[in-house]
């Protein structure tokens, strides 16, 4: 049950498709377990911001805020694509960067070598940026700090999902880049010197690679420890939605990461209350609904939880305090 996760783990991921009602989630339920007494940060992941928006206030991209009027909730949107300054450094960080010519000697040298270290590494991988910046975040999480409780509200599943298979990923490519660096060094350290360049950057992001690396791995336990974490799929009732979280599912199991409950949003419940079109939508709603039963909760035995569809928009305080009535019981 919702509730139970709310009141035990440490982190809670809400994920799905754009526009079916994750940020919604995230934040009522931010709100429900920051008012039952739990010190609860909720951190955004999703390039298209919508937090702020939901909780009606300003969120300064990477800065932590506390939630007006609600005791013991602080949000942050992160911009996963932003290059924050130390990761830009991070990936500047190349030994050879500045060597000019002899730089070029040196990649080809790279290359020789990274052949001996399974398939090849480059220094800069495309998506470091994300990467790294998804590892702050994880790093962040397995630092000191005060907070029962993380949230997070995901961006749209493509994306997700490649964050999620990031932990392994990113460490892997810290792990090579250690390697490399470790056994280029000496090599480096003589060029260097000889063409007048220092190296206390180097030994610098070196450290700062070392920390995340070991961050990362330790999130990797949290984020499949079932005691610690769960993903909680928000999704609409349409045949597409269906296969989508599907796939959805397939992509939790392979990276392990625990999930027991999906949310079935926007619902239209009372049919005595419906117009004609909305008759229709809510009897093709119920053929999925019947599909989703059969699939999910009866044969992959998910706790599934019909919210229904509201008059309004859900936004601020009130109307998520709304809509947590109907989401956790
Ligand atoms: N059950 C619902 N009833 C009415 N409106 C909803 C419901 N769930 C979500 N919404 C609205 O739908 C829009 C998209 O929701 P949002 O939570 O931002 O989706 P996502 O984060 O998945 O993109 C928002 O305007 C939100 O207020
Ligand atoms: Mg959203």
């Amino acid at each position: 049950m919702l509730r139970d996760l709310l009141l035990n783990l440490k982190m809670i991921m809400f994920g799905g498709k754009g526009g079916v009602g994750k940020t919604t989630c995230a934040a009522s339920s931010a709100i429900w377990a920051a008012e039952h007494g739990r010190k609860t940060l909720i951190i955004s992941t999703d390039p298209a911001h919508s937090l702020g928006d939901s909780l009606g206030m300003e969120l300064p991209p990477g800065e932590p805020v506390p939630v007006r009027g609600v005791e013991n909730l602080t949000a942050l949107e992160i911009n996963p694509q932003a290059k924050m300054a130390e990761i830009k450094k991070l990936t500047e960080v190349n030994p050879i960067g500045d060597l000019g010519m002899m730089g070029d000697m040196m990649q080809s040298m790279l290359d020789g070598m990274a052949g001996d270290t399974d398939e090849g590494v480059s220094l800069n991988p495309p998506g470091i940026d994300e990467t790294l910046a998804f590892g702050k975040v994880l790093e962040f999480i397995e630092t000191e700090h005060d907070y029962d409780l993380i949230i997070f509200d995901t961006a749209p599943t493509g994306h997700t999902l490649r964050l999620l298979g990031l932990p392994e990923t990113l460490s892997s490519w810290i792990g090579k880049i250690l390697k490399l660096r470790l056994k280029l060094g000496r090599i480096f350290g003589k060029f260097k010197k000889l063409f007048g360049g220092g190296d206390d950057q180097q030994d610098d992001s070196l450290e700062v690679l070392e920390r995340m690396n070991n961050a990362i791995i330790d999130a990797r336990e949290d984020l499949t420890n079932p005691n610690v974490n769960s993903f909680v799929i928000v999704m609409i009732s349409e045949e597409m939605a269906i296969a989508e979280t599907g796939r959805l599912l397939n992509q939790l199991i392979k990276y392990s990461i625990p999930n027991s409950n999906i949310v079935i949003n926007q619902l239209y419940l009372d049919p005595s209350e419906l117009c004609e079109f909305c008759k229709a939508r809510r009897a093709m709603q119920q053929r999925n609904l019947k599909k989703i039963k059969s699939i999910f909760q009866d044969k992959l035995n998910k706790s599934l939880i019909e919210v229904p569809l509201f008059k309004d928009e859900i936004r601020e305080y009130n109307m998520l305090k709304e809509f947590s009535k109907r989401l956790i019981n």
